[in-house]
């Protein structure tokens, strides 16, 4: 297989829990390019989980951190980012994502959906309604996960020709 030349960043959108982050990790694996987790590197910044930052500060809060870190990842060249559940709520944040990115959807069925340390996950189904054309506007390629290697086999896939 020939090797698509593309310093496009790989970004991975998705409901929270729907497997952004294992995804990512393996896809940059893979392909042999840095891996970068906004939720972690907001975590780096200010020293408090996500979590724990929207329960002490509020959402607002966190929202504000969580552009200010997409904004600074998504300049870099050929990375893969795993993105928050919630990135899609600003349309300031697309314009990061789209920057130098490929936007990749994760779709997985509501039930399927990890809600470990998830504070905004206690109504799911609400939480999807809210979000599921926002997901869907912002993203280039839809790709359903039922299994991470798959998943990543099938995101690599579209740089290769
Ligand atoms: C959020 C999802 C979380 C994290 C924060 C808010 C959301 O990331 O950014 O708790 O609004 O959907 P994951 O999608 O990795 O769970």
């Amino acid at each position: 297989r020939k090797f698509r030349m593309s310093l496009e960043n790989i970004v991975i959108i998705g409901m929270p829990g729907s497997g952004k982050t294992s995804v990512g990790k393996s896809v940059a694996r893979n392909m042999n390019r840095e891996f970068i987790d906004i939720d972690l590197e907001i975590e780096k910044t200010v020293k408090m989980k996500p979590s724990e930052i929207i329960n002490q500060y509020g959402e607002p809060h966190f929202r504000q951190l969580e552009t200010e870190e997409l904004r600074r990842h998504c300049m870099k060249n050929e990375v893969v980012i795993s993105t928050g559940g919630g990135s899609i709520l600003k349309r300031e944040n697309y314009y990061y994502m789209k920057e130098n990115g490929m936007l990749f959807l994760l779709e997985r069925e509501l039930s399927k959906l990890d809600r470990k340390d998830r504070p905004l996950s206690k109504s799911i189904e609400k939480l999807y309604e809210q979000r599921k054309e926002k997901y869907i506007d912002f993203s280039d390629i839809i790709v359903q996960n039922e299994n991470i290697e798959e998943t990543a086999k099938e995101i690599e896939g579209k740089f290769y020709e």
